[in-house]
């Protein structure tokens, strides 16, 4: 995901192995635009060598609060007052015991206690200090003071122990503090996105599908939660990984769709279908293998429950509901139809035909049809797509 607009982003390391992973959030946040300043607590600098971040972040890294150097100590101040976010990672037991309790002993802990802006901690440690009641009842006041404080992944750790207190990895990390980013201008509301393709199963080891990747379907679903929404995402299966945040529910079929989407659309104020749902499916499943014969196969299909339309009919009044069109030709007019045929508010046309768009490429050109016309919102990452869509269907359109 990327936030198109440039922030100012803090990154507080702190003493732990998992330092060398900062390393790459740190880079991949500068390649996004965003204005990056790395802090370090000294014990940190025996894992990673403040020249890296440096040269990474492109910014002086903020390390000793008594070095004086460039005005080093009122900067740190400003700095504070100008951040759009700050995230603590790897966070140690001890630097969460000191921002839990408001002490501030060196230049990270005295700027992070100076910053209002939105804070997100990701613990690093041993299994054993992690399940520490101290550290724990310390985990809960941070998040009780508001801070976002990330789960801690599991596995092998360095200390040679199996268990709670990895590091996630630093693209799990941009993804929790991109939603801290945007302005929570959909907080309060329930929206519902479907992605990726669905399986509709000839016989227990064969299915027929399509090239949906669901790669748009999750750039909308972290776009809505980045802006506050609470998001159910029901995918097909895809290659993708469940986002930060959103409530996955896996589906395979169209029908598996159809009810996990009508289940939940009830109170959702606003439903995106941006699955590539099977129309047709096998009449009958076989309960075993087919073999294979000397004659042709024909297998019978029928159709599906049009999700879209299922909503359009039972759409309540407020809810917004946004389908798309994938066309190989005739884009506007057929998109236009499914418009009108589905009750749809907006429908999100494509062309596959086109340069950049359609299945598994990351960038997408657009076109958005409602009642009041048509928007075409150029060739863009398919983050940008997402986050333009919401704009323009929720906002402005
Ligand atoms: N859709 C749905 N349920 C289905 C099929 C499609 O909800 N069984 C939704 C898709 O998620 C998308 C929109 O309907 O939002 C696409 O409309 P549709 O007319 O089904 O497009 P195609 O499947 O491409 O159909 P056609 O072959 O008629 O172009």
């Amino acid at each position: 995901m990327t936030v198109s607009q440039k922030k100012c982003i803090l990154v507080g390391v702190t003493g732990g192995i998992a330092a060398y992973k900062i390393c790459s959030l740190v880079s991949s946040l500068k390649k996004d635009g965003h204005e990056v300043h790395v802090l370090m607590t000294k014990e940190a600098e025996e894992f990673v060598g403040p020249l890296t971040f440096q040269t990474l972040s492109g910014n002086p890294v903020i390390r000793n609060m008594f070095s004086l150097q460039d005005g080093a100590e009122v900067h740190h101040i400003a700095l504070a007052g100008k951040a759009d976010a700050f995230v603590i990672a790897p966070a140690s037991a001890n630097v969460i015991a000191k921002i839990a309790h408001g002490i501030a002993d060196d230049m990270l802990t005295t700027t992070f206690l100076a910053a209002a802006c939105p804070k997100l901690i990701v613990p690093a440690m041993n299994t054993h200090m992690l399940e520490n009641p101290v550290t724990q009842d310390n985990i809960a006041l941070c998040r009780r003071y508001g801070m976002y404080v990330m789960e801690s992944a599991s596995g092998y750790l360095a200390c040679g122990d199996t268990g709670s207190g990895r590091l996630p990895e630093p693209h799990q990390i941009k993804d929790a503090l991109e939603s801290l980013l945007v302005e929570h201008w959909l907080e309060g509301k329930k929206v519902v996105v479907t992605a990726g393709p669905t399986m509709e199963a000839v016989d227990p080891v064969r299915y027929i599908t399509n090239h949906s990747s669901g790669k748009m379907g999750y750039s909308l679903a972290r776009a809505a939660r980045n802006a506050g929404a609470r998001v159910i995402l029901v995918s097909g299966k895809t290659a993708l990984e469940a986002p930060f945040g959103i409530e996955t529910v896996s589906v395979r079929s169209a029908q598996d769709m159809a009810d996990a989407v009508l289940r939940e659309s009830g109170d959702a104020d606003v439903v995106i279908m941006a699955a590539a749902v099977a129309d047709y499916t096998p009449k009958d499943t076989a309960d075993h293998k087919l073999k294979k014969s000397d004659s042709d196969l024909y297998i019978e299909l029928k159709r599906t429950t049009d999700i879209l339309l299922t909503l359009g009919q039972r759409k309540k009044p407020g809810q917004v509901l946004i389908g798309f069109a994938m066309e190989t030709e005739d884009l506007l007019a057929n998109a236009a139809g499914k418009l009108e045929k589905k009750n749809a508010d907006f429908i999100v046309a494509n062309s596959i035909a086109e340069a950049g768009a359609g299945f598994g490429v990351d960038t997408n050109r657009v076109t958005i049809l409602s009642q009041n016309g048509e928007k075409d919102l150029g060739l863009l990452s398919k983050d940008e797509t997402a986050e333009k869509i919401l704009a323009y269907c929720l906002k402005e359109g």
